[in-house]
């Protein structure tokens, strides 16, 4: 059986902003001293569906380095493939449920991790989520976003990554712009909707800077983000004009995505997107701001969704914000696996 209280990490949204500055605080001491026993004798399962260089190296050492032990499953690959909807005869190609799995690796480990991105198909079904919240729906042990719709881990590397290069918690009042970057294929929103989730939190001024309101995001993560300046005394605004929304930015963070309504209908959707190269991220861009910072999720084409010089200059803290995946995910496996 679940027990009724458990408490997973899906989304930010579900967490106070009291619990979010904990983690943050933890991960900034575990930053510090890497390592602890707040896992001896625990074990992870990390449930890849997709590809990850950050997520699963950060994930398995952070676990070692807690006294835990991370394990890997690929479903379809070296796991079997699961089945999620419900009520279905399986005679396809998935061989169990996701009911068994989730309850049967609850025997064995003590938190799972789930990667799992949209299919790209019809954003309508992807937008609920499902495997990720049915992983969570079964799972007697919490359950932690590895991203899927949303890219929670990466938004508390993202935020501990600008509360050390401003040298303050309260990131209040920093002008703060998530721009829409080029990129030859139609990619997932989840760290766009993550960015504008977190950076509304904080209470930053925030502009969506997208090539035209084809782009702008998903209207769940919208209203997050008009819910959460109403709470953060921040503001949120979408622009289409790259020269107003950078001046005086403190912070640029980039993110390349598909459009919403060429969701599963990509081919008419690639000339539209092909018109904005002009997008990526270079120096000329930069020198409008206020001498602000430039950050990434990574994986990032160099020269297509941001330039050399960019990349390179002291003002990119792209490689800070992916160290800081370890920190952050230490504090939510922590926080989770003392329940
Ligand atoms: N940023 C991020 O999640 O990287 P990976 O896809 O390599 O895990």
């Amino acid at each position: 059986m679940q027990p009724a209280s458990i408490k997973h990490f899906l989304n930010t949204q579900d967490w106070s902003r009291a619990e979010l500055d904990a983690l943050l605080a933890q991960a900034h001491r575990y930053k510090q001293d890497k390592l602890g026993d707040a896992l001896k004798g625990k074990s992870i399962a990390l449930v890849f569906f997709n590809p990850s260089m950050r997520t699963r190296t950060s994930f398995e050492l952070g676990a070692f380095q807690l006294g835990g032990h991370a394990v890997v499953l690929q479903p379809g690959k070296d796991a079997w493939p699961i089945e999620f909807q419900l009520g279905t005869v399986m005679d396809g190609d998935t061989e169990e449920h996701i009911a068994e799995v989730a309850k049967v690796l609850g025997r064995y480990v003590d938190l799972i991790g789930v990667r799992a991105f949209p299919k790209f198909v019809d954003w309508q079904h992807d937008r609920e989520d499902v495997v990720l919240k049915s992983f969570a729906r079964y799972s007697p042990v919490p359950v932690i976003n590895m991203e899927t719709i949303t890219h929670p881990c990466q938004e508390l590397a993202h935020v501990l990554a600008l509360q050390e290069h401003f040298c303050t918690t309260d990131l209040r009042g920093k002008k703060y712009v998530l721009t829409w970057t080029y990129h030859p294929k139609p990619l997932n929103t989840a760290v766009a909707n993550s960015a504008l989730t977190i950076a509304t939190r904080m209470g930053m001024d925030v502009t969506l800077l997208c090539p035209t309101p084809d782009y702008i995001l998903d209207e769940r993560y919208l209203g997050w983000a008009k819910d959460n300046v109403a709470e953060s005394g921040g503001s949120f605004a979408i622009s289409h004009d790259i020269e107003s929304a950078y001046a005086g930015a403190d912070v640029v963070y980039a993110k390349s995505w598909g459009a919403l309504p060429y969701f599963g209908n990509w081919e008419p959707e690639k000339p539209i997107r092909d018109q904005y190269k002009h997008f990526m991220v270079d120096g000329q861009k930069m020198a409008l701001t206020n001498n602000g910072v430039f950050s990434h999720c990574l994986p990032l084409r160099r020269n297509v969704k941001a330039s050399d010089a960019v990349m390179d200059s002291p003002q990119c803290i792209a490689i800070d914000e992916a160290e800081n995946r370890l920190h952050v995910q230490k504090a939510i496996m922590a926080a989770l696996a003392r329940q």
